[in-house]
């Protein structure tokens, strides 16, 4: 059994992901000059895009993981967020930008970045690569988006359902019976 089996749609195929995210890099690398910003990539689903950005980067950079979980499984957010796991390093002073996989109803967005604000970074902004603005509940600044998608559930390159599907090489939809 192959995992693209169950794939009804790519939404975003592997050249083009490819391509954002340099010009991401490119775009933060001149942002930034002269600033080292210190990356905050937000486990699990993060994980590919923190990494392919952050080598398309060509200033010095740091980088820094921080997970959360919303309570609850499956494709609804409860608004509820936890951190699982915080940062090894003081963000005070330091240019932080938040690299998250998706954007939804910002719930989990507007929580981060009220948190890491209050340990008073230099400057603080967000990288997201899907932006799902439909779903929006709370309005929250994102400075890169890497593509705006439609409100569907989306998997592939480091985003699950289920705890699976985060090794597809491109963005998808999954056949309705997988949730079934
Ligand atoms: P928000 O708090 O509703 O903005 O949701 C953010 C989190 O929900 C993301 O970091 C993902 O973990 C998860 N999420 C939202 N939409 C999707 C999706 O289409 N596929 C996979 N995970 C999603």
């Amino acid at each position: 059994m192959s995992l693209a089996d169950d794939v009804e749609e790519v939404l975003i195929p592997e050249e083009v992901l490819r391509a954002r995210v340099q010009e991401l890099g490119r775009q933060i690398s001149s942002d930034y000059e002269g600033k080292q910003p210190l990356l905050v990539g937000i486990l699990t689903g993060a994980v590919f895009f923190v990494s392919d950005l952050m080598r398309a980067i060509t200033i010095p950079c740091h980088l820094d993981f921080m997970a959360t979980s919303a309570y609850g499984t499956g494709t609804e957010n409860t608004g509820v967020v936890r951190i699982l796991k915080d940062l090894n390093e003081s963000i005070e002073g330091r240019h932080v930008l938040v690299v998250d996989d998706i954007v939804d109803t910002g719930l989990t967005m507007d929580y981060l970045l009220t948190t890491l604000k209050a340990r008073y970074p230099a400057s603080l902004a967000v990288c997201v690569l899907l932006d799902k603005a439909e779903r929006r509940r709370r309005e929250v600044p994102l400075r890169y988006v890497g593509f705006r998608i439609p409100d569907r559930f989306v998997v592939g390159y480091g985003m699950d359902y289920a705890g699976l599907y985060r090794n597809l090489p491109y963005l998808c939809v999954l056949k309705p019976e997988v949730y079934r």
